[in-house]
């Protein structure tokens, strides 16, 4: 039994204004509006375009929103967690970058890296902090600046991928609301079918590792097809079970938008008929962890008090889970 729940109390967003249609990708490589469409349900993307601008610009777009929606002074902030696949540099952590920018002062701040799973992962990890007692405001920030490691070359990933950023604020409350449940797992014998080869501290950056394009996402798409449907119907059943859910008791699923027809899969597995699910996908690509927040975000308007929701992700790793959250507002 705990004293306090953790609930978000307030959701910020940013999406850069440029767009790539699926046309304008038919001019940088072999492929079709047809065979994107059909194979992603993905039709444009938004890319942050400008030079020295990465995954913190965005962040402190959707951090200053969020302080701004929840009348939060930035000094009262505790803790901001970023999960990012894209961070600015190596080190510092771009959580740091956004906290210096909002102006938090009395925080302490990181990076956590799950790839597509980043933001179910920090929200848990939010949560536990609030739960604790010990912390009252959390901000968990989701920012992914996926233009920067995809590589305008190869027509098997450059159509999937975009940019975005959104931000949720984790307060306490002691009504039955917010994070009840998670199930979140990893298993690393998926890292050969999904990773970047490159410029991490096992082949630290050549001009060999740059002539080979080593520097952006290699995927073996079908593994990773196949592993995303099988754990994330695996990760719901687990939660729907232990929290005796029927389908008719979730409100909304929130799926990490990686893919029409991973999402198609796994809520047709999970009896959730399409008008219950939040998708778009088709405006913004796999915007990886911060493709969640980012529904949140757009579809704000449509969740109510005691929502039930069910978000899941899966990623680079493999990561996955899924979150059994009730909306608080
Ligand atoms: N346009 C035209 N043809 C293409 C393109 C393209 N953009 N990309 C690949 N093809 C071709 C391939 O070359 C291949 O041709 P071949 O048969 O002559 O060799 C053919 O299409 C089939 O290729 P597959 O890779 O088998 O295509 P598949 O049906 O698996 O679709 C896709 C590829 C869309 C990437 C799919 O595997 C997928 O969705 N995987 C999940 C990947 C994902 O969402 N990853 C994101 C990160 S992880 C996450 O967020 C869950």
């Amino acid at each position: 039994m705990r004293n306090f729940n953790a609930i978000i109390t307030g959701v910020g967003g940013y999406i850069p204004e440029a767009i790539l249609t699926n046309d304008d990708i038919t001019k940088l490589v072999d492929t079709s509006d047809e065979w994107i469409t059909t194979r992603t349900g993905i039709k444009e993307r938004h890319i942050l375009k400008g030079e020295h601008v990465g995954a913190s610009f965005m962040g402190i777009k959707a951090v200053e929103e969020l302080l701004r929606k929840t009348n939060t002074k930035p000094e009262d902030v505790d803790v901001v967690i970023c999960s990012t696949t894209t961070p600015d540099y190596i080190f510092p952590s771009t959580a740091s970058i956004i906290a210096e920018q909002c102006g938090i002062k009395n925080a302490f701040a990181y990076d956590l890296t799950a790839a597509c799973s980043g933001f179910i992962y920090g929200l848990v990890n939010g949560a536990m902090y609030i739960e604790s007692g010990r912390y009252k405001k959390v901000i968990m920030v989701s920012t992914e600046k996926m233009s920067s490691i995809t590589n305008y070359e190869d027509r098997t990933t450059c159509p999937l991928f975009g940019d975005g950023a959104a931000a949720v604020m984790l307060e306490p409350s002691t009504e039955p609301l917010g994070l009840i449940d998670s199930v979140l797992r990893t298993d690393g014998s998926g890292f050969p079918y999904l990773q970047i080869k490159a410029g991490g501290s096992v082949n630290a950056a050549t001009h060999q590792t740059i002539a080979n394009r080593e520097h952006f996402v290699y995927q073996e798409g079908q593994q990773v097809f196949k592993a995303a449907v099988s754990k994330l119907v695996e990760a719901s059943e687990e939660m729907r079970t232990r929290n005796h859910l029927s389908p008719e008791d979730i409100t909304w699923v929130v799926p990490h938008q990686a893919n029409m027809r991973i999402i198609d899969s796994v809520t047709r597995y999970m009896n959730i008929p399409m008008e219950r699910v939040l998708v778009n996908v088709q405006k913004y690509g796999n915007t990886s962890s911060a493709s969640i927040p980012i529904c949140l975000w757009e579809f704000e308007n449509k969740l109510k008090k005691g929502d039930v929701l069910i978000m899941s992700a899966f990623g680079a790793g493999f990561t996955w889970g899924s979150v059994y959250l009730k909306w608080a507002y």
